[in-house]
């Protein structure tokens, strides 16, 4: 399985510090925020992995990463997405690399505090169709939205005003080789947006999509509270670090 990291976007809900940077090369307590998505996928067991970059500073990437040596990786992929067309969108841009193959995609500001091995692993196990993970938060509205049926997902809700469940999905996907085809056949939503929630809901309409709760905590960094919160976090517990 392949790894995608997507640190596109331009940020604006965390201005002015990402006027003239991307933000996932803003510090989150000792490191960068894009070394624990990349970090997360190494400890996953997967070593094949994209980033993609975009908005400002992009360059900065390869100066800071370079070949990924400090995470133990022979090589890394990058991609340079135009504009903020989407998740989905952005995902995109690595089937050139990734045709065919199945992927493991994380959001560049996602944070974990444990290992998602033993999740990777049942879905290299399930061997097709899609698995998600979930985590219980207190501010759903502000994420995609999982309603359950028993052991099925019944289906997503982006940012609900209304939510059926405190169940979100966080930025950590699984997808078997279909995904690229359809992202191609995607619509923008009301926000301009391919959204990730369509991809997942393909999957749950065709019943071949799967889901963990995720063991540990998980934050987003994107907002002010929530970057202060992410560097609280892994000042307090050391998680996802390298040494
Ligand atoms: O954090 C988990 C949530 O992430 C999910 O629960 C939502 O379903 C999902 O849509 C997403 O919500 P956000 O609105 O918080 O995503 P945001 O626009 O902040 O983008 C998250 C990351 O995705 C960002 O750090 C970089 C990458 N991204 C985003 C966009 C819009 C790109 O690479 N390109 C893009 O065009």
């Amino acid at each position: 399985m392949k790894g995608v990291i997507l640190a596109g976007g331009l940020g604006t809900r965390l201005f002015p510090l990402t006027k003239i940077t991307n933000k996932h090369l803003l510090p989150i307590y000792d490191q960068p925020m894009i070394y624990y998505p990349i970090q997360s996928l190494v400890n996953a067991g997967v070593d094949d992995i994209m980033i993609d970059t975009g908005g400002r500073k992009s360059g900065d990437f390869l100066s800071l990463l370079g070949n990924g040596k400090d995470f133990g990786l022979k090589h890394l992929n990058y991609t340079y997405q135009e504009g903020e067309g989407g998740i989905a969108e952005a995902l995109g841009l690595a089937e050139h690399w990734a045709a065919g193959e199945s992927v493991c995609v994380v959001l560049g500001d996602n944070i974990i505090e444990k290992n998602i091995r033993a999740a990777a692993d049942d879905f290299r196990a399930q061997g097709k169709g899609a698995k998600i993970l979930l985590k219980e938060v207190h501010d759903p509205e502000r994420f995609g939205v999982a309603e359950l049926d028993g052991e099925k997902v019944k289906g997503i809700i982006e940012k609900p005003k209304d939510p059926k469940s405190n169940l979100a999905v966080i930025g950590i996907y699984m997808y078997d080789g279909r995904v690229w085809d359809i992202i191609k056949d995607l619509k923008p939503s009301d926000r301009g947006e391919l959204e990730i929630t369509d991809v997942n809901n393909w999957y749950i309409e065709q019943d071949a999509m799967t889901y963990e709760v995720l063991d540990g905590w998980w934050t987003d960094a994107g907002t002010f509270e929530s970057l202060h919160h992410a560097a609280k976090l892994i000042a307090e517990s050391g998680a996802n670090h390298m040494s």
